[in-house]
């Protein structure tokens, strides 16, 4: 039930947008809190975003959160930046300042280390971290992963070269070592074997072999839904604990949701909810 204050106006921007949880998530967070909120999926373009964002903020939005293929562009068109979506050059969030100034931060990283370390109960420091994709989800976590102290990450991708320029990128705030697939595939025991692919979504695997998991080893998919089963399928027939990403989008929600409101809300219940009927869309 809404306090009856003024109505919180946010926005998802993306391609495509239809199908994302993140309406759904808002407004649960919403109930929880007794804020009016209202968070509409708006399909946008690189080219159409910067006047999205203009007509956003003259109907007194607060906020939006942006997602795949936008995230660069929201980080070019961001006024002032959280030191963690500068790193990554790739922005989730925005929030309105000064009433035509918008704050860009992303929340992904975060939501994946709480959804770890607060859900599944996992510690990150210390741990031997596998990390395969070199896209915007890949550097969308680093910094975070990274911040978490680590013993060690180890990053793959099937075009290596974004590979080297990401752990170079990110070399100022912590060691990333770069393998080929095949290296990766020989190489461990991680564990934590981090799936930063999209492959998932056409029913593929990552590259990934069972002697990279250390005993007691977890696979993170940050896919969820359909796009997780495959993975999970064959996580679960050689004894790999398997989780897909339905935490990690509900905690970096959780994170933009503070970001606009102040308030935090309470994920556990919004996961449960949720993970009967996720479906194969990102954030
Ligand atoms: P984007 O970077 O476009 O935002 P992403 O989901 O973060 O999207 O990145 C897609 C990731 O999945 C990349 O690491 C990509 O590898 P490339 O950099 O070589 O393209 C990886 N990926 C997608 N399809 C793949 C496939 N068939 N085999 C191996 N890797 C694949």
């Amino acid at each position: 039930m809404a306090r009856g204050t003024a109505l919180i106006r946010l926005a998802l921007f993306g391609h495509p947008v239809s199908r994302s949880l993140s309406p759904r998530i808002h407004q649960l967070f919403a109930g929880q809190t007794g804020l009016a909120v209202e968070y509409t999926a708006r399909e946008s373009t690189p080219d159409t975003l910067s006047d999205q964002l203009a007509a956003l903020a003259g109907e007194g939005g607060r906020g939006c959160n942006i997602t795949v293929p936008l995230k660069n562009s929201a980080c070019a068109l961001a006024h002032r930046l959280s030191a963690r979506a500068r790193q990554s050059g790739a922005v989730n969030t925005l929030r309105l300042e000064n009433g035509d100034e918008w704050f860009g931060d992303n929340t992904d990283g975060i939501g994946l280390v709480r959804d770890i370390t607060r859900n599944l109960g996992k510690t990150l420091s210390g741990q031997r971290i596998a990390l395969i994709g070199a896209g915007g989800a890949a550097a969308g976590i680093l910094f975070d992963i990274l911040i978490s102290r680590p013993a060690r990450v180890v990053m793959s991708n099937r075009t290596l070269d974004k590979a080297i320029h990401l752990a170079q990128r990110f070399a100022n705030i912590g060691p990333v070592e770069v393998f080929s697939e095949g290296q990766l595939s020989k190489s461990g025991p991680f564990d934590l074997v981090l799936n930063a692919t999209s492959m998932g979504h056409q029913g593929g695997l990552p590259a990934m072999t069972e002697t990279m998991f250390a005993p007691g080893a977890v696979c993170y998919d940050l896919n969820y839904g359909t796009a997780h089963e495959v993975l999970d399928r064959w996580c679960v027939s050689r004894g790999i604990v398997s989780h897909g990403g339905l935490g990690m989008l509900v905690e970096q929600a959780a994170e933009s949701f503070q970001l606009w409101t102040g308030h935090a809300p309470e994920t556990a219940s919004v996961i449960d909810s949720l993970s009967t009927t996720a479906s194969t869309a990102r954030n």
